[in-house]
């Protein structure tokens, strides 16, 4: 082995091969992708990170010289030394490197492989648990590594834009106080202070704040963050951020240097060319156009309030839930009519009961007819004054909602996404940004009065608005936004609070008594009344870039060493019991735990 390492140093990357280099000898490091015997002829397709090059061992050199390359398995690590040869007649196309061989003088085997749990190829039908607890081998497979390969060119790629636009990288603690950003904290206990524990930052929200107050004017950060939530396909536990926040800003300027840094990323990974500035938005009118504060708008189906046409509808359900304060919209699906059957309906009728619509009403139009479902109580004028609202056309199918504006918005913004992938509208190759502005300060919880922050406690109130703070503050609206791209939000930031008085003001109206608010801010406030500039940042879900970057349908699959739903490693079973002499060291006891059950 020595010798190949040493003195057999690699020449050439397996994946980059071409006719250009028929007749040199070279060097390759690689896996066994497979092993095929022609009648003694050994071809070998050898793997590196870079693709697959054929290799062809002679089978009359084969015990001799090649150390027994017939005994060669998939997965085995080895090296060879041999000539590059044209393949002739013989090009393989579906192959990058399809146009050469390698015909080896000398093999190495650097380790044998046990036979793998799944096979390692580019399209797996493997159960993703397993594939989880075997991510190393997992990881051999080809669509992980370009899209590992793409994030740590993406990373360089905003480095470099952010360093070129003066700005500056610091790190902040990753054992901290917390820091709110709606979720849950994942707590460290301290030996050395008994009873008392870290937070893992949520995000570096506070500290970057500070960086401003202690006048850095530009920072970044590519950054983990933890947070305790429920997870989904793009959540996981602990993601990655690239963190910004800059000093004497607008909402504009922030905008402006994010526009920038996307058109770099997609320009630079995908040769796409990014229109900006990007579209923007107010809150409001996303939720009434489309149901959701994240639209995807690469189609239309934009909802349509008909709950003024419908107060005195003959139909109960729509003039019963608009008598008692509910409204009712609904969604044209052009070629509706024949695409979905009574059966697909009732699924569509389900989907939106996940989101406590109570049912889906629907009716068809065809060969100029209203047909099925509610269809008989649109007659006459109330049919004419629909058909215009809705800009009706025939082969249409119609669904609506009647519910709280909050259930209609749900169940009718999530449909409208389902639709659009039934319907073919949603091309992974198409990308439409916006800007989502004005997004209200705080929200409540279903029959609470307590305000909770939408974005978080720092973020800064619309100068108009904050004569509200004291006596309408649902109505205020913040100076927040969030960058959407295809129906995901791939970025959120705000203009923060500059002065102490204010941010007091909005703990006070997040229920925190003033207490509890210099425990948990005590810090923040004082810098805040040490000259403080005013501010504003961004924080982009780096994970959920290079998801739609690479156009992979999980978050684990941009992420080296991902969770569970379960938030669990299955490779390294993290978390796991830990022994009581360790819990005694940090003061603690697990209370109501079996560990035989788990
Ligand atoms: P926010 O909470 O909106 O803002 O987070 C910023 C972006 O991070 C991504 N993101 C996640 N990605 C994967 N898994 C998660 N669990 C997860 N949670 C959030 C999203 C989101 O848009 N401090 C503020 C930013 C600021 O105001 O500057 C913050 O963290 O893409």
């Amino acid at each position: 082995m020595a010798i190949f390492l040493e003195e057999q140093k690699r020449t050439h990357m397996c994946g980059t091969l071409n006719a250009s280099h028929v007749g040199q000898e070279v060097t390759l490091y690689g896996w066994v992708a497979n092993h095929r015997d022609h009648g003694g002829m050994i071809f070998v397709d050898l793997r590196d990170r870079t693709g697959l090059v054929q290799v062809r061992f002679d089978p009359d050199l084969s015990k001799t010289v090649y150390d027994n390359a017939d005994a060669l398995r998939t997965e085995w690590c080895i090296g060879v030394t041999g000539q590059v040869i044209s393949r002739g007649g013989n090009v393989n196309e579906e192959m990058a490197t399809g146009a050469i061989e390698v015909v080896p003088t000398k093999l190495e085997i650097f380790s044998k492989a046990k036979t793998t749990p799944f096979q390692i190829r580019d399209e797996t039908d493997a159960n993703e648990m397993l594939r989880l607890e075997y991510r190393y081998l997992d990881l051999r497979r080809k669509p992980l590594q370009d899209a590992l390969i793409t994030r740590s060119k993406v990373n360089n790629i905003v480095r470099n834009y952010l360093v070129e636009n003066n700005f500056i990288e610091v790190e902040t603690p990753i054992l901290t106080k917390s820091t709110p950003e709606g979720a849950r904290d994942y707590l460290v206990p301290s030996r050395v202070n008994p009873g008392k524990f870290y937070a893992l930052p949520q995000s570096p929200q506070i500290f970057k704040q500070l960086l401003m107050v202690s006048g850095f004017d530009r920072y970044y950060q590519i950054v983990r963050c933890f947070r305790d939530e429920d997870l989904r396909a793009d959540r996981q536990p602990e993601f990655t951020q690239i963190d910004i926040e800059m000093s004497f800003i607008t909402p504009n300027d922030i905008m402006t240097i994010c526009e920038g840094l996307v058109s770099n990323v997609f320009k630079q990974i995908l040769g796409h060319d990014v229109q900006a500035p990007f579209q923007r938005l107010p809150y409001a009118e996303a939720m009434l156009r489309y149901g959701v504060d994240k639209p995807d708008l690469r189609f239309d189906l934009e909802l349509v309030d008909i709950s003024e046409d419908v107060r005195n509808s003959d139909f109960g359900v729509f003039k019963d839930t608009v008598a008692n304060g509910g409204i009712v919209r609904g969604i044209r699906i052009p070629g509706g009519a024949a695409k979905y059957s009574r059966k697909d309906i009732t699924e569509l009728e389900d989907y939106t009961k996940v989101y406590g619509a109570q049912g889906l009403a629907w009716l068809k139009v065809a060969d100029g007819n209203w047909t099925g479902g509610i269809s008989k109580f649109f007659e006459g004028e109330a049919r004419e004054n629909l058909a215009k609202k809705m800009a009706v056309e025939d082969g249409d199918m119609l669904v609506f909602v009647a519910a709280s504006e909050k259930v209609v918005c749900a169940s009718l913004g999530n449909l409208r996404n389902k639709l659009a992938d039934d319907l073919g509208l949603t091309d992974p190759n198409v990308f439409r940004f916006a800007w989502v502005t004005d997004f209200p300060m705080f929200e409540t919880e279903d029959g609470e009065d307590r305000l909770y922050a939408m974005h978080h406690p720092f973020t800064s109130p619309r100068a108009e608005d904050f004569h509200l703070l004291e006596t309408d503050p649902v109505n205020v609206r913040a100076q927040a936004y969030d960058l959407v791209l295809n129906g995901s939000e791939i970025a959120g930031g705000s203009i923060r609070i500059h002065n102490d008085k204010i941010q007091s003001l909005v703990f006070e109206k997040l229920g925190m008594s003033k207490e509890e608010a210099r425990q948990k801010f005590g810090f923040l406030l004082d810098a805040l009344s040490y000259g403080t500039p005013p501010h504003g940042g961004i924080a982009f879900g780096m994970d959920r870039l290079i998801m739609l970057l690479t156009g992979m349908k999980s978050i684990r699959d941009v992420i080296a060493f991902p969770k569970t739903q379960r938030a669990s490693d299955l490779m390294s079973d993290a978390p796991s019991f830990v022994d009581n002499t360790q819990l005694r060291e940090l003061y603690l006891a697990t209370v109501g735990v079996d560990k035989e059950s788990k």
